[in-house]
Protein backbone atom coordinates (compact mmCIF):
# COMPACT_ATOMS: atom_id res chain seq x y z
CA UNK A 1 0.00 0.00 0.00
CA UNK A 2 1.16 3.66 -0.64
CA UNK A 3 2.30 5.69 2.45
CA UNK A 4 -0.30 8.17 2.23
CA UNK A 5 -0.31 12.24 4.08
CA UNK A 6 -4.07 12.04 3.75
CA UNK A 7 -6.64 9.08 3.20
CA UNK A 8 -8.91 10.12 0.08
CA UNK A 9 -7.28 9.39 -3.68
CA UNK A 10 -4.87 11.69 -5.35
CA UNK A 11 -6.95 14.14 -7.72
CA UNK A 12 -3.47 14.01 -9.84
CA UNK A 13 0.13 12.27 -10.27
CA UNK A 14 3.41 13.04 -11.07
CA UNK A 15 5.98 10.72 -12.25
CA UNK A 16 9.61 11.97 -12.40
CA UNK A 17 10.78 14.08 -9.15
CA UNK A 18 13.85 15.94 -10.63
CA UNK A 19 13.40 19.74 -9.75
CA UNK A 20 10.81 20.22 -13.14
CA UNK A 21 8.54 17.59 -11.52
CA UNK A 22 9.21 17.94 -7.91
CA UNK A 23 8.25 21.51 -8.09
CA UNK A 24 5.15 20.78 -10.32
CA UNK A 25 4.09 18.34 -8.02
CA UNK A 26 4.40 21.33 -4.76
CA UNK A 27 2.69 23.47 -7.39
CA UNK A 28 -0.67 20.99 -7.88
CA UNK A 29 -0.39 20.37 -3.67
CA UNK A 30 0.25 23.98 -3.03
CA UNK A 31 -3.23 24.98 -4.61
CA UNK A 32 -4.86 22.50 -2.87
CA UNK A 33 -4.92 19.43 -4.83
CA UNK A 34 -3.78 15.65 -3.46
CA UNK A 35 -0.75 14.78 -5.57
CA UNK A 36 0.38 11.03 -6.19
CA UNK A 37 4.22 10.98 -6.62
CA UNK A 38 6.11 8.53 -8.10
CA UNK A 39 10.38 8.29 -8.59
CA UNK A 40 12.16 5.28 -9.85
CA UNK A 41 14.55 5.85 -7.22
CA UNK A 42 12.59 6.68 -4.54
CA UNK A 43 15.64 9.24 -2.57
CA UNK A 44 14.02 11.63 -4.52
CA UNK A 45 10.26 10.73 -3.14
CA UNK A 46 11.39 10.26 0.36
CA UNK A 47 13.56 14.08 -0.39
CA UNK A 48 10.07 15.70 -1.62
CA UNK A 49 7.80 14.60 1.15
CA UNK A 50 10.38 15.23 3.73
CA UNK A 51 11.11 18.62 2.29
CA UNK A 52 7.55 20.09 1.19
CA UNK A 53 5.29 17.82 3.24
CA UNK A 54 3.99 21.54 4.54
CA UNK A 55 3.05 21.96 0.82
CA UNK A 56 -0.19 19.99 1.10
CA UNK A 57 -1.20 16.55 0.47
CA UNK A 58 1.02 14.11 -0.67
CA UNK A 59 0.89 10.51 -1.45
CA UNK A 60 4.10 8.63 -2.30
CA UNK A 61 4.54 5.16 -4.10
CA UNK A 62 7.40 3.00 -4.04
CA UNK A 63 6.48 0.90 -7.41
CA UNK A 64 4.18 2.53 -10.17
CA UNK A 65 1.16 -0.34 -9.27
CA UNK A 66 0.70 1.56 -5.94
CA UNK A 67 1.31 5.15 -7.88
CA UNK A 68 -1.47 4.42 -10.38
CA UNK A 69 -3.81 2.63 -7.57
CA UNK A 70 -3.46 6.01 -5.48
CA UNK A 71 -4.97 7.95 -8.17
CA UNK A 72 -9.07 8.60 -8.60
CA UNK A 73 -10.79 7.75 -11.88
CA UNK A 74 -10.22 9.45 -14.52
CA UNK A 75 -6.69 8.50 -12.68
CA UNK A 76 -4.50 11.62 -14.87
CA UNK A 77 -0.51 11.08 -14.48
CA UNK A 78 1.98 13.94 -15.49
CA UNK A 79 5.58 12.48 -16.70
CA UNK A 80 8.42 14.65 -16.38
CA UNK A 81 11.34 12.55 -16.96
CA UNK A 82 13.75 13.11 -19.71
CA UNK A 83 12.50 13.24 -23.51
CA UNK A 84 13.01 10.09 -25.58
CA UNK A 85 13.35 6.36 -24.09
CA UNK A 86 12.91 7.72 -21.14
CA UNK A 87 9.59 8.78 -21.31
CA UNK A 88 8.59 5.60 -24.16
CA UNK A 89 9.52 3.58 -20.86
CA UNK A 90 7.24 5.50 -18.04
CA UNK A 91 4.82 5.47 -20.65
CA UNK A 92 4.50 1.77 -21.00
CA UNK A 93 4.53 1.25 -17.44
CA UNK A 94 1.92 3.29 -17.11
CA UNK A 95 -0.14 1.73 -19.77
CA UNK A 96 0.41 -1.23 -18.25
CA UNK A 97 -1.90 -0.67 -14.94
CA UNK A 98 -4.05 2.02 -16.21
CA UNK A 99 -7.48 1.28 -17.44
CA UNK A 100 -9.50 2.50 -19.96
CA UNK A 101 -10.34 6.18 -20.13
CA UNK A 102 -7.12 7.17 -18.08
CA UNK A 103 -4.81 10.00 -18.68
CA UNK A 104 -1.30 9.90 -19.24
CA UNK A 105 0.29 13.53 -19.52
CA UNK A 106 3.87 14.11 -21.03
CA UNK A 107 4.97 17.27 -19.60
CA UNK A 108 8.00 17.11 -21.06
CA UNK A 109 10.00 18.84 -24.02
CA UNK A 110 9.08 16.45 -26.31
CA UNK A 111 9.43 16.01 -30.39
CA UNK A 112 5.59 16.72 -31.59
CA UNK A 113 6.04 13.52 -33.86
CA UNK A 114 7.04 11.07 -30.99
CA UNK A 115 4.02 13.03 -29.24
CA UNK A 116 1.93 12.22 -32.34
CA UNK A 117 3.01 8.32 -32.28
CA UNK A 118 2.66 8.24 -28.75
CA UNK A 119 -1.00 9.58 -28.90
CA UNK A 120 -1.82 6.69 -31.57
CA UNK A 121 -0.39 3.97 -29.74
CA UNK A 122 -1.54 4.83 -26.20
CA UNK A 123 -5.32 5.63 -27.71
CA UNK A 124 -5.18 1.87 -29.21
CA UNK A 125 -4.46 0.89 -25.72
CA UNK A 126 -7.84 2.53 -24.64
CA UNK A 127 -5.94 5.42 -22.75
CA UNK A 128 -5.80 9.33 -23.35
CA UNK A 129 -2.55 11.17 -23.81
CA UNK A 130 -1.88 13.91 -23.98
CA UNK A 131 1.52 16.16 -25.13
CA UNK A 132 1.75 19.18 -22.44
CA UNK A 133 4.48 21.82 -23.05
CA UNK A 134 5.33 23.49 -19.97
CA UNK A 135 7.26 26.54 -19.87
CA UNK A 136 8.72 28.75 -17.41
CA UNK A 137 11.48 26.44 -16.10
CA UNK A 138 12.06 25.37 -12.23
CA UNK A 139 10.35 28.68 -10.77
CA UNK A 140 7.70 28.21 -13.37
CA UNK A 141 6.88 24.47 -12.51
CA UNK A 142 6.54 26.14 -8.85
CA UNK A 143 4.45 29.24 -8.75
CA UNK A 144 2.94 29.72 -12.31
CA UNK A 145 3.93 28.12 -15.68
CA UNK A 146 1.87 28.54 -18.91
CA UNK A 147 0.60 25.62 -20.33
CA UNK A 148 0.53 24.12 -23.60
CA UNK A 149 -1.19 20.77 -23.98
CA UNK A 150 -2.68 19.13 -26.93
CA UNK A 151 -4.32 15.95 -27.15
CA UNK A 152 -8.33 14.64 -27.09
CA UNK A 153 -10.51 17.44 -26.26
CA UNK A 154 -12.24 15.08 -23.77
CA UNK A 155 -9.17 14.89 -21.90
CA UNK A 156 -9.01 18.56 -21.97
CA UNK A 157 -12.16 18.93 -20.20
CA UNK A 158 -10.70 16.18 -17.22
CA UNK A 159 -7.26 18.41 -16.95
CA UNK A 160 -8.03 21.96 -17.68
CA UNK A 161 -9.13 22.63 -14.25
CA UNK A 162 -6.61 20.94 -12.76
CA UNK A 163 -3.85 23.04 -15.30
CA UNK A 164 -5.67 26.17 -14.38
CA UNK A 165 -5.25 25.67 -10.65
CA UNK A 166 -1.40 26.31 -11.14
CA UNK A 167 -0.57 28.01 -14.22
CA UNK A 168 0.24 31.67 -14.38
CA UNK A 169 -2.47 33.76 -14.30
CA UNK A 170 -2.71 37.38 -15.89
CA UNK A 171 -5.13 39.55 -15.63
CA UNK A 172 -7.38 36.69 -14.17
CA UNK A 173 -7.02 34.46 -17.61
CA UNK A 174 -4.69 31.29 -16.50
CA UNK A 175 -1.97 30.71 -18.65
CA UNK A 176 -3.19 27.67 -19.94
CA UNK A 177 -5.96 26.45 -22.93
CA UNK A 178 -6.13 23.20 -25.36
CA UNK A 179 -3.99 23.74 -27.83
CA UNK A 180 -5.27 21.23 -30.42
CA UNK A 181 -4.90 17.68 -30.46
CA UNK A 182 -2.61 15.03 -30.82
CA UNK A 183 0.88 17.25 -31.14
CA UNK A 184 -0.35 20.84 -31.39
CA UNK A 185 0.64 21.38 -27.44
CA UNK A 186 4.39 19.84 -28.17
CA UNK A 187 4.48 21.66 -31.49
CA UNK A 188 2.97 24.82 -29.90
CA UNK A 189 6.12 24.60 -27.05
CA UNK A 190 8.62 23.89 -29.81
CA UNK A 191 8.70 27.27 -31.57
CA UNK A 192 8.09 28.94 -28.13
CA UNK A 193 11.50 27.39 -27.34
CA UNK A 194 12.37 28.61 -31.04
CA UNK A 195 10.95 31.93 -30.43
CA UNK A 196 13.20 32.28 -27.13
CA UNK A 197 16.03 31.25 -28.87
CA UNK A 198 15.86 34.81 -30.89
CA UNK A 199 14.74 36.67 -28.47
CA UNK A 200 17.76 35.92 -26.56
CA UNK A 201 20.25 36.40 -29.82
CA UNK A 202 18.63 39.57 -30.09
CA UNK A 203 19.33 40.54 -26.37
CA UNK A 204 22.61 39.65 -26.96
CA UNK A 205 23.41 41.08 -30.42
CA UNK A 206 22.52 44.80 -28.51
CA UNK A 207 24.56 43.82 -25.62
CA UNK A 208 27.60 43.10 -28.14
CA UNK A 209 26.67 46.45 -30.07
CA UNK A 210 26.53 48.55 -26.39
CA UNK A 211 29.82 46.69 -24.91
CA UNK A 212 32.10 46.41 -27.80
CA UNK A 213 30.49 49.37 -30.44
CA UNK A 214 29.94 51.74 -27.08
CA UNK A 215 32.78 50.32 -25.43
CA UNK A 216 30.15 50.11 -21.97
CA UNK A 217 30.70 47.65 -18.92
CA UNK A 218 28.35 45.19 -18.08
CA UNK A 219 27.25 47.38 -15.29
CA UNK A 220 26.04 50.44 -17.46
CA UNK A 221 24.38 48.08 -19.55
CA UNK A 222 22.20 46.60 -17.01
CA UNK A 223 21.50 50.01 -16.21
CA UNK A 224 20.14 50.30 -19.69
CA UNK A 225 18.32 46.75 -19.84
CA UNK A 226 16.50 47.98 -16.95
CA UNK A 227 15.19 51.09 -18.05
CA UNK A 228 14.31 48.88 -21.97
CA UNK A 229 12.59 46.72 -18.94
CA UNK A 230 10.16 49.55 -18.21
CA UNK A 231 8.72 50.14 -22.08
CA UNK A 232 7.62 47.97 -25.54
CA UNK A 233 10.43 45.58 -24.44
CA UNK A 234 9.28 45.18 -21.20
CA UNK A 235 9.72 41.31 -20.71
CA UNK A 236 11.23 38.73 -18.61
CA UNK A 237 13.97 37.92 -20.75
CA UNK A 238 15.33 41.19 -20.51
CA UNK A 239 14.59 41.53 -16.75
CA UNK A 240 17.47 38.47 -16.45
CA UNK A 241 19.72 39.88 -19.06
CA UNK A 242 20.30 42.90 -16.51
CA UNK A 243 20.57 40.77 -13.58
CA UNK A 244 22.91 38.32 -15.07
CA UNK A 245 25.03 41.91 -16.77
CA UNK A 246 25.16 42.82 -12.83
CA UNK A 247 26.16 39.68 -11.29
CA UNK A 248 30.24 40.08 -10.01
CA UNK A 249 32.36 36.49 -10.14
CA UNK A 250 33.35 36.36 -6.44
CA UNK A 251 36.57 34.70 -7.44
CA UNK A 252 38.01 37.13 -9.97
CA UNK A 253 36.47 40.07 -8.81
CA UNK A 254 35.48 40.67 -12.49
CA UNK A 255 32.07 40.77 -14.00
CA UNK A 256 30.47 37.45 -14.89
CA UNK A 257 29.51 37.82 -18.28
CA UNK A 258 33.29 38.32 -18.53
CA UNK A 259 34.24 34.93 -17.14
CA UNK A 260 31.68 32.54 -18.65
CA UNK A 261 32.62 30.82 -21.67
CA UNK A 262 30.95 32.19 -24.77
CA UNK A 263 29.90 28.86 -26.37
CA UNK A 264 25.96 28.66 -26.03
CA UNK A 265 24.46 25.27 -25.50
CA UNK A 266 21.17 23.92 -26.50
CA UNK A 267 19.33 20.81 -26.09
CA UNK A 268 17.75 20.85 -29.29
CA UNK A 269 13.82 22.50 -29.18
CA UNK A 270 15.30 25.45 -31.20
CA UNK A 271 17.07 23.54 -33.81
CA UNK A 272 13.56 21.22 -33.75
CA UNK A 273 11.99 24.55 -34.88
CA UNK A 274 14.25 25.22 -37.68
CA UNK A 275 14.09 21.62 -39.08
CA UNK A 276 10.45 21.56 -38.85
CA UNK A 277 9.69 25.40 -40.31
CA UNK A 278 12.20 23.79 -43.33
CA UNK A 279 10.06 20.77 -43.76
CA UNK A 280 6.59 23.52 -43.52
CA UNK A 281 8.74 25.97 -46.16
CA UNK A 282 8.22 28.60 -43.54
CA UNK A 283 11.30 31.67 -43.50
CA UNK A 284 11.72 31.44 -39.58
CA UNK A 285 15.28 33.33 -40.58
CA UNK A 286 15.74 35.27 -37.13
CA UNK A 287 15.02 31.53 -35.28
CA UNK A 288 17.50 29.90 -37.89
CA UNK A 289 20.29 32.67 -36.98
CA UNK A 290 19.74 32.29 -33.44
CA UNK A 291 20.42 28.28 -33.67
CA UNK A 292 23.45 29.29 -35.67
CA UNK A 293 24.99 31.28 -33.50
CA UNK A 294 24.58 29.08 -30.28
CA UNK A 295 26.23 26.48 -33.08
CA UNK A 296 29.17 28.79 -34.40
CA UNK A 297 29.79 30.35 -31.09
CA UNK A 298 30.27 26.57 -29.49
CA UNK A 299 32.63 26.19 -32.49
CA UNK A 300 35.88 26.85 -30.29
CA UNK A 301 38.55 25.26 -32.43
CA UNK A 302 37.42 27.06 -35.97
CA UNK A 303 37.03 30.19 -33.96
CA UNK A 304 40.12 30.14 -31.95
CA UNK A 305 41.93 29.67 -35.70
CA UNK A 306 40.06 32.57 -37.35
CA UNK A 307 40.82 34.82 -34.41
CA UNK A 308 43.20 37.90 -35.53
CA UNK A 309 43.59 35.85 -38.50
CA UNK A 310 41.10 37.03 -40.92
CA UNK A 311 41.67 40.42 -43.02
CA UNK A 312 38.67 42.65 -41.84
CA UNK A 313 38.69 45.42 -43.80
CA UNK A 314 38.69 48.84 -42.61
CA UNK A 315 36.54 49.04 -39.88
CA UNK A 316 35.94 52.40 -37.96
CA UNK A 317 35.46 52.80 -34.72
CA UNK A 318 32.27 54.56 -32.21
CA UNK A 319 34.48 57.42 -32.66
CA UNK A 320 35.28 57.68 -36.05
CA UNK A 321 31.77 57.10 -36.72
CA UNK A 322 31.00 59.97 -34.44
CA UNK A 323 28.18 58.62 -33.02
CA UNK A 324 26.29 60.00 -30.14
CA UNK A 325 25.92 57.29 -27.14
CA UNK A 326 22.53 58.21 -25.98
CA UNK A 327 21.35 58.07 -29.84
CA UNK A 328 23.06 54.72 -30.73
CA UNK A 329 21.70 53.39 -27.58
CA UNK A 330 17.82 54.47 -28.33
CA UNK A 331 18.89 53.18 -32.44
CA UNK A 332 19.67 49.84 -30.67
CA UNK A 333 16.75 49.42 -28.23
CA UNK A 334 14.89 50.06 -31.49
CA UNK A 335 16.37 47.01 -33.83
CA UNK A 336 16.02 45.33 -31.12
CA UNK A 337 12.37 45.80 -30.69
CA UNK A 338 11.87 44.94 -35.16
CA UNK A 339 13.72 42.44 -35.26
CA UNK A 340 12.07 40.62 -31.84
CA UNK A 341 8.94 41.93 -34.31
CA UNK A 342 9.98 39.21 -36.86
CA UNK A 343 11.10 36.59 -35.09
CA UNK A 344 7.93 36.69 -32.80
CA UNK A 345 5.67 37.17 -36.37
CA UNK A 346 8.16 34.23 -38.39
CA UNK A 347 7.02 32.04 -35.10
CA UNK A 348 3.74 32.50 -35.94
CA UNK A 349 3.71 32.11 -39.12
CA UNK A 350 5.19 28.59 -38.47
CA UNK A 351 2.56 27.20 -35.87
CA UNK A 352 -0.21 28.89 -38.50
CA UNK A 353 1.57 25.89 -41.26
CA UNK A 354 2.36 23.56 -38.55
CA UNK A 355 -2.00 23.29 -37.74
CA UNK A 356 -2.95 23.89 -41.17
CA UNK A 357 -0.57 20.66 -42.06
CA UNK A 358 -1.99 18.64 -39.43
CA UNK A 359 -5.62 20.04 -39.41
CA UNK A 360 -5.20 21.42 -35.60
CA UNK A 361 -7.08 24.34 -35.94
CA UNK A 362 -4.71 26.30 -33.50
CA UNK A 363 -5.93 29.84 -32.42
CA UNK A 364 -3.26 32.09 -32.36
CA UNK A 365 -4.91 34.43 -30.07
CA UNK A 366 -5.63 32.08 -27.48
CA UNK A 367 -1.57 31.21 -27.99
CA UNK A 368 -0.53 34.88 -27.29
CA UNK A 369 -2.96 34.84 -24.72
CA UNK A 370 -0.95 32.20 -22.61
CA UNK A 371 2.51 33.44 -22.86
CA UNK A 372 1.46 36.65 -21.38
CA UNK A 373 2.97 34.35 -18.31
CA UNK A 374 4.57 31.68 -16.68
CA UNK A 375 6.69 31.15 -19.63
CA UNK A 376 10.34 32.05 -20.69
CA UNK A 377 9.39 34.28 -23.72
CA UNK A 378 6.59 36.49 -21.94
CA UNK A 379 6.30 39.70 -22.19
CA UNK A 380 4.12 42.95 -22.41
CA UNK A 381 4.25 43.29 -26.16
CA UNK A 382 2.24 39.80 -26.37
CA UNK A 383 -0.76 41.54 -25.40
CA UNK A 384 -0.61 43.73 -28.55
CA UNK A 385 0.02 40.17 -30.71
CA UNK A 386 -3.53 38.97 -29.03
CA UNK A 387 -5.11 42.37 -29.66
CA UNK A 388 -3.56 41.99 -33.19
CA UNK A 389 -5.29 38.23 -33.90
CA UNK A 390 -8.41 40.15 -32.14
CA UNK A 391 -8.66 42.97 -34.77
CA UNK A 392 -8.26 40.51 -38.05
CA UNK A 393 -7.82 36.18 -37.27
CA UNK A 394 -6.66 35.81 -40.24
CA UNK A 395 -3.68 38.25 -40.84
CA UNK A 396 -1.00 37.22 -43.34
CA UNK A 397 1.42 38.61 -41.25
CA UNK A 398 1.94 40.02 -37.63
CA UNK A 399 3.84 42.85 -39.16
CA UNK A 400 1.00 43.77 -40.80
CA UNK A 401 -1.26 44.92 -37.94
CA UNK A 402 -1.92 48.22 -38.02
CA UNK A 403 -0.20 48.58 -34.65
CA UNK A 404 2.94 46.74 -35.28
CA UNK A 405 2.81 48.73 -38.63
CA UNK A 406 2.72 52.41 -36.83
CA UNK A 407 5.51 50.51 -34.27
CA UNK A 408 7.86 49.98 -37.79
CA UNK A 409 7.55 53.26 -38.72
CA UNK A 410 9.68 54.37 -36.28
CA UNK A 411 11.59 51.35 -35.64
CA UNK A 412 12.96 51.01 -39.47
CA UNK A 413 15.14 53.64 -39.77
CA UNK A 414 17.03 53.12 -36.51
CA UNK A 415 17.22 49.19 -37.50
CA UNK A 416 18.45 50.41 -40.60
CA UNK A 417 21.57 52.32 -39.54
CA UNK A 418 22.56 49.89 -36.61
CA UNK A 419 22.54 47.26 -39.14
CA UNK A 420 24.84 49.67 -41.35
CA UNK A 421 26.89 50.47 -38.02
CA UNK A 422 27.23 46.65 -36.95
CA UNK A 423 29.22 45.97 -40.32
CA UNK A 424 30.91 48.81 -40.00
CA UNK A 425 31.92 48.44 -36.31
CA UNK A 426 33.00 44.94 -37.75
CA UNK A 427 30.11 43.22 -34.87
CA UNK A 428 28.30 40.51 -35.80
CA UNK A 429 24.64 41.07 -35.87
CA UNK A 430 23.35 38.11 -37.58
CA UNK A 431 19.22 38.25 -36.30
CA UNK A 432 19.19 42.21 -36.64
CA UNK A 433 20.79 42.05 -39.90
CA UNK A 434 18.98 38.80 -41.61
CA UNK A 435 15.42 40.38 -39.65
CA UNK A 436 16.23 43.44 -41.76
CA UNK A 437 16.39 41.32 -45.00
CA UNK A 438 13.29 39.13 -44.30
CA UNK A 439 11.92 42.75 -43.70
CA UNK A 440 12.89 44.26 -47.06
CA UNK A 441 12.46 40.85 -48.83
CA UNK A 442 8.86 40.65 -47.57
CA UNK A 443 7.59 43.88 -49.05
CA UNK A 444 9.81 44.04 -52.13
CA UNK A 445 7.84 44.15 -55.77
CA UNK A 446 10.25 42.37 -57.15
CA UNK A 447 12.76 39.27 -55.67
CA UNK A 448 15.42 37.82 -57.54
CA UNK A 449 13.71 34.57 -57.59
CA UNK A 450 13.18 35.47 -60.99
CA UNK A 451 16.36 34.57 -61.71
CA UNK A 452 16.71 31.58 -59.82
CA UNK A 453 13.45 30.11 -62.02
CA UNK A 454 15.27 31.31 -65.08
CA UNK A 455 18.52 29.40 -63.99
CA UNK A 456 16.45 26.52 -62.90
CA UNK A 457 14.89 26.33 -66.20
CA UNK A 458 18.30 26.73 -68.63
CA UNK A 459 20.11 24.08 -66.94
CA UNK A 460 17.42 21.52 -66.27
CA UNK A 461 14.04 22.51 -67.71
CA UNK A 462 12.45 23.02 -64.43
CA UNK A 463 10.18 25.57 -66.30
CA UNK A 464 8.34 28.60 -64.96
CA UNK A 465 4.88 30.70 -64.67
CA UNK A 466 4.47 33.80 -66.34
CA UNK A 467 3.15 37.02 -64.40
CA UNK A 468 1.09 37.93 -68.09
CA UNK A 469 -0.40 34.29 -68.65
CA UNK A 470 -1.86 31.11 -67.15
CA UNK A 471 0.67 28.33 -67.61
CA UNK A 472 3.84 26.27 -67.21
CA UNK A 473 6.62 27.49 -69.53
CA UNK A 474 9.83 26.39 -70.93
CA UNK A 475 12.85 28.03 -73.25
CA UNK A 476 14.36 25.86 -75.38
CA UNK A 477 17.66 27.31 -74.27
CA UNK A 478 20.01 24.87 -76.04
CA UNK A 479 17.64 25.57 -79.46
CA UNK A 480 16.27 28.25 -80.75
CA UNK A 481 15.76 29.76 -77.47
CA UNK A 482 12.09 29.96 -78.51
CA UNK A 483 9.51 29.94 -75.39
CA UNK A 484 7.33 26.26 -75.41
CA UNK A 485 4.38 26.08 -73.07
CA UNK A 486 4.73 22.59 -71.54
C1 LIG B 1 10.98 26.81 -20.97
C2 LIG B 1 12.34 26.62 -21.56
C3 LIG B 1 12.84 25.27 -21.25
C4 LIG B 1 14.33 25.13 -21.47
C5 LIG B 1 14.70 24.57 -22.79
C6 LIG B 1 15.65 25.33 -23.65
O1 LIG B 1 10.11 27.11 -21.78
O2 LIG B 1 10.82 26.68 -19.77
O3 LIG B 1 12.31 26.78 -22.94
O4 LIG B 1 12.07 24.36 -21.94
O5 LIG B 1 15.08 26.12 -21.00
O6 LIG B 1 15.19 23.32 -22.46
O7 LIG B 1 16.92 24.94 -23.37
P1 LIG B 1 18.17 24.99 -24.35
O8 LIG B 1 18.55 26.44 -24.43
O9 LIG B 1 19.18 24.18 -23.62
O10 LIG B 1 17.81 24.39 -25.65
Amino acid sequence: MPMSTETSLAQIGVVGLAVMGSNLARNFARNGNTVAVYNRSTDKTDKLISDYATDGNFIPSKTIEDFVASLEKPRRAIIMVQAGHATDAVINQLAEVMEEGDIIIDGGNALYTDTVRREREIAARGLHFVGAGISGGEEGALNGPSIMPGGPKESWDALGPLLESIAAVVDGTPCVTHIGPDGAGHFVKMVHNGIEYADMQVIGEAYQLLRFGADMSPAEIADVFAEWNKGDLDSYLIEITAEVLRQVDAETGKPLVDVILDAAGQKGTGRWTVKEALDLGVPTTAIGEAVFARALSSSLGQRAAAQGNLPTGSLKTFGELGLDKAEFIEDVRRALYASKLVAYSQGFDEIKAGSDEHQWDVDPRDLATIWRGGCIIRAKFLNRIVEAYDNNAELPSLLLDPYFKGELEGLIDPWRKVVIYATQLGLPAPVFTSSLSYYDSLRAERLPAAIIQGQRDFFGAHTYQRIDKEGTFHTLWSGDRSEIES
